[in-house]
Formats: C-alpha cells, structure tokens, sequence
C-alpha cells in the first residue's frame, strides 16, 4: 500500500501536549520553531484529569529531603536516587515558576493549601479547584504557549512511527485523522512525550488516548525500555457495573476518608501501619487479598463521617461526577477497586531526557529516568512532567543543527505494514482479558508464561483498508504488553507494584537492578545506583 505523504520541516518536534510535553516545547521554543503533536485535542491527556496534585516541597513544615526520603521509600529501594534529587530539589521552582506563568492553585488564607496523600510524611500535595488539578495546569501552560509565536500546537495529528536512519531520530510519520493524509515531520530533535498505557488494561483510569503509542514507537525504532513490569494500580477507580473506572482521588483518603470491607469494617490497619496512607501498592493489593479472603465482592470508600459542606467544596468534580452515576459521596458507600493507572518503566533516559537514539528526548510518562522506582509516589508525576520536561527541552537545545531538507528522501516502505483493521475489535479486549487476568495486581510466573504464550499468537497482518490509527493503537497495545510480561515474568522477586505470588519477597542480593528490553537486543541487566554512588 502506497499513500501520498506531505512534508513538513521545523527545529523541534515534540509528541504530546500534556504536562511534559508542554513544558518541553516551553523550554525549546526559546531556542528555535517548536511543533507540538497531539493524537487528539491538544487539551485531552492524561494530565487533564489529574485530580489529586502535585507533590513539592514548599509548605513550611516540609523540607526537600523529606520529600526525597519519602520518595525513595516508596519506590520501594528501586528508585535512581541522582532523578529524585532532581525532581525533589528543582520542583519547588518550577512550580514558582508555573503560579508565575497564572496557574492558580488552591490557598488557605494567602498561603498555599497542602493536603496529605499515600506514604507522604507531611502534607505537601497543592492542587487547584479542590480535585481539577491538572486542568489548571494545562490551562497555564496552554495559556504560555499561546503567548509565543514560534510554538504551533496541532491537534487530531496520530503519529504512526519514529523516523529513525542509522540510530539518529529524523523526524516523525503521523497520520491527520481527519483526512487520512501522510505526513513525514522533521526536525533537529524529537521529544516524546506521549503519556501511558492504561488500555493495556481493560480497567483503567486513564482516558482513551494512553494506548502505548510512545512505547511501542520508540521499541520498535530500537530505544531501550526498562522497568516495564512496574504497572501502577491505583487502589480507588469507581467501580460500579458499566460505567467508566472513574478516579476517586487518593486526596479523599487524605483528607479522611476510610476503606471499609463488605461487612463494615476498616481493613487497612492489618495490613499496614499508615491504614489508608499506606503505600498506593499496598493498598492495592491488600484491596484484592481482602476480597479474595473474605469471598466478598465489594470495597467501599466511606467520607459519611466528614462533613458534608467540606466533601462537597473539597472534592467538587468526584462529588459530581458520582452522584451523576447516582452516588452522593457525603452519604453513600462507594464502591472502588484498582484499575490501572501509572506506568513507571518506560523510554531509558539520562536526567536530560537523552535516549539511546541520537536527537530522540523523552519525558513524562513515556520515559524512564527510574525516579518512581518500583512504585510511584502519590501526585510526583505532574511534578515530573514539570522538572524533566524542561530538562528534556534542555537537553534538545544542545543538538545541532543540520540542514534537513524536506526533499531529503526518507525510506517509508518499513512503515507501510500496519495490522488489519478488521481484527481491532477482537484484539483489544481479548488482550485486556488477558493483562487483567494474568499481569494485574497479583501476578505468578505460570500466569505470566500463560499470557505470553496468548500474546504471542495474537494474529497481525497487512492493513488492507487504508490507514486506521485505532488499528496501530492496538498494535501498540499488544507491543506493550508482551513487554510488560515480558518483564514481569524475568523478575522473579515481588517489589513494589510488581507481586509474585510465587517469589512473594524482595530479594536484594539478586534483583536490585533494571530489565532493559530492546527489540534489537537479548533482554539485560542494569544495576542502579544510589545518589552518593555515582
Ligand atoms: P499526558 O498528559 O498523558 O499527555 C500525552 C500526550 O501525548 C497527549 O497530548 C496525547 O494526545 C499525545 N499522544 C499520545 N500518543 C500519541 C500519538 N500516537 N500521536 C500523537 N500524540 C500522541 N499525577 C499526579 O502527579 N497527580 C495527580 O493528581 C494525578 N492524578 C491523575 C488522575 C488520573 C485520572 C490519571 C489518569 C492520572 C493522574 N496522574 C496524576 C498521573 C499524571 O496525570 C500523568 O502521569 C501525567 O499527566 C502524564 O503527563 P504526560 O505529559 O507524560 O502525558
Ligand atoms: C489521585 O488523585 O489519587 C491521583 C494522584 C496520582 O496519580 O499521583
């Protein structure tokens, strides 16, 4: 199959217009023009339904080594301590700089209001509209990036695969969802910043965009992925029988709110200390072994001992949107169970967003600077997407440049083999089934060999029908998880969110290091290292 492409040329391309992807583009448009690509409306991300907030150090009582100690901890000895430092150490002036720039985030008095979130030793997280964090977010920096001339944001622009021509990034090859036309993108440097992979999973928080693309692109051009067996759940999507896994934010939890079990009780204390500020792996998993061992079908969230005015002023989109499913939070039980939320592997990157592949950058959450560790730490994503996207702009500045032209011929017949479309419907959900039932929040190593082996003989073949980006996203879907039990079944310890049932503990001695997958490599080892080791 053969297609007219157009051409287009700028300095910098970056894949997404979310928190990362925005302040990448922030960063890079100093220096030269910037586009910036979304496969959908430019405001629709992950990072528009952020809820809770993001995590700084920034209250008074708060110091940044808290926050790194904190962070550390709940990675759960798997984080790069020299990326927390970053985050931790530079967050608080991105932020600064981001209430500059007109974000307005919720204060007491005028002060900044801090809230507590999972395995937070202080109250550090700010959020904006009670649980519209991320929609402000992306209204400021939107309204930054229209300030500037030399940044375009294009919208309903899939991008189908990374152009990469002896292991340098060119450019990228998208498809206009509305015309179903070809277009070959260059640029100096590329920044992928394209967000999750939730729908590898059948329950997810996540809104339909975060189908892997960015993952699967960068594998299939030859990038390293680690950690890609640490899939976050986040222990509390709504679970009410056919409507969405909408998210009730960890803030409730925060603010007091308990988890209660079928018969009324509150469960969390047997099984951690902090009860209901545990960990967000923790709760997770004790939420299904408290199911499977009570035989009872339903976890609640219960706020009816709060006061109703606060709930209501506090979380105003949650209360909404339940009682819209019929639910008053101030007064109902609400029925919750993990869904998938978080990806904490991803693209390898150095602290500047570098890749493997020359003038490819990624940031957010695509990448992997192993800042999260094996578990990520409540409401540090915005706070990542904010430091390393513009590390990952800074980073691209330093490529130089080089006269591509548009003529420049690029070989497109390696991407021209695409999945049928006719196989989309069946494929997605059959390997949802098969993430859920043997990559979830349980795992074991005949599951995982199980869903391997199902994985691997999902049937592929040529897109006869014309373009269809829904047929690529599940060809994505099905990359990312063979990759993720891939991963999942090397790892033969439990840590973080990745549980074993048959290696039910952490194991130190043998698994304190990353998996790197790559496509044209055996999988390998990397050790980490601890920030006072270089
Ligand atoms: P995203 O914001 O997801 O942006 C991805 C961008 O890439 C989009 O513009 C998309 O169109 C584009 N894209 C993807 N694929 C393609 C393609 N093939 N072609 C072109 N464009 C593409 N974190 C916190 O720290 N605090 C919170 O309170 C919080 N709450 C959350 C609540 C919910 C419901 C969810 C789902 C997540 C939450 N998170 C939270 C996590 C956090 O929001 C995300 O991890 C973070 O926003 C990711 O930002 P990003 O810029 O990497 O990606
Ligand atoms: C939430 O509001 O519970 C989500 C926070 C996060 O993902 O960090």
């Amino acid at each position: 199959m053969r297609a007219d492409v157009d051409y287009q040329q700028t300095d910098y391309l970056v894949i997404g217009s979310g928190v990362a992807g925005l302040r990448a583009a922030l960063e890079l448009v100093k220096a030269g023009s910037v586009v910036a690509l979304a496969k959908a409306d430019t405001g629709e991300s992950n990072t528009e339904y952020a809820q809770g907030g993001v995590a700084v150090a920034l209250s008074d009582d708060d110091e940044v080594e808290c926050h790194f100690v904190d962070t550390v901890s709940a990675g759960d000895g798997h984080c790069d301590e020299n990326a927390v430092k970053v985050l931790v150490s530079e967050g608080p002036a991105r932020i600064s700089e981001l209430i500059e720039w007109g974000a307005a985030f919720d204060q007491e008095g005028n002060k900044l209001a801090f809230t507590g979130e999972g395995a937070h030793s202080r109250r550090r997280v700010i959020h904006a509209h009670g649980d519209s964090t991320g929609r402000e977010i992306v209204r400021a920096l939107r309204q930054r990036a229209q300030m500037e001339s030399g940044l375009r944001l294009v919208p309903h622009t899939f991008i189908i695969d990374l152009l990469v021509e002896n292991d340098r990034c060119r450019g990228v090859l998208s498809l206009d969802r509305a015309s179903s036309r070809l277009c070959v993108w260059q640029a100096r440097a590329v920044i992928l910043a394209s967000g999750g992979l939730g729908h590898v999973y059948r329950d997810t928080t996540n809104p339909d965009i975060a189908t892997g693309d960015g993952f699967a692109m960068a594998y299939r051009a030859g990038a390293r992925l680690c950690d890609m067996e640490f899939v976050q759940f986040h222990p509390t999507a709504l679970a009410l029988p056919g409507v969405p896994r909408f998210l009730i934010t960890e803030a409730i939890r925060g603010e007091g709110g308990y988890l209660r079990n079928q018969r009324g009780e509150r469960f969390m204390e047997r099984y951690h200390e902090r009860a209901e500020l545990a960990p967000r792996d923790v709760v997770s998993r004790a939420i299904v072994q408290e199911i499977q061992s009570t035989s009872q079908s339903e976890i609640y969230l219960d706020l009816s001992h709060l006061r109703p005015d606060f709930v209501r002023r506090r979380f105003p989109r949650v209360y909404q949107t339940c009682l819209g499913y019929g639910l008053d939070i101030t007064r109902d039980r609400v029925p919750v169970h993990p869904a998938a939320h978080y990806m904490m592997g991803g693209i390898e990157t150095d602290l500047y967003g570098r890749t493997n592949i020359k003038n490819l950058f990624a940031a957010g959450e695509v990448a992997c600077t192993g800042v999260h560790g094996a578990n990520r730490l409540a409401s540090n994503s915005l706070l990542e997407g904010l430091v390393f996207g513009a590390r990952a702009g800074q980073g691209a500045l330093s490529v130089e440049s080089r006269a591509d032209s548009p003529a420049d011929p690029i070989d497109l017949n390696s991407f021209l083999a695409r999945p049928a479309a006719a196989e989309v419907a069946a494929e997605r959900l059959s390997l949802q089934k098969i993430m859920r039932n043997f990559a979830g929040v349980l795992r074991s190593g005949d599951g995982l060999r199980e869903a391997a082996k199902a994985l691997g003989s999902m049937p592929t073949s040529q897109l006869d029908g014309g373009w269809d980006s829904t047929a690529l996203e599940n060809a994505n879907l099905l990359t990312v998880a063979r990759l993720i039990t891939q991963a999942a079944e090397v790892r033969k310890e439990s840590r973080g969110s990745h549980y074993r049932m048959d290696y039910p503990s952490r194991d130190d001695e043998t698994w304190r290091k990353r998996i790197v997958l790559c496509r044209t490599a055996e999988p390998s080892f990397k050790p980490l290292l601890d920030a006072d080791r270089p």
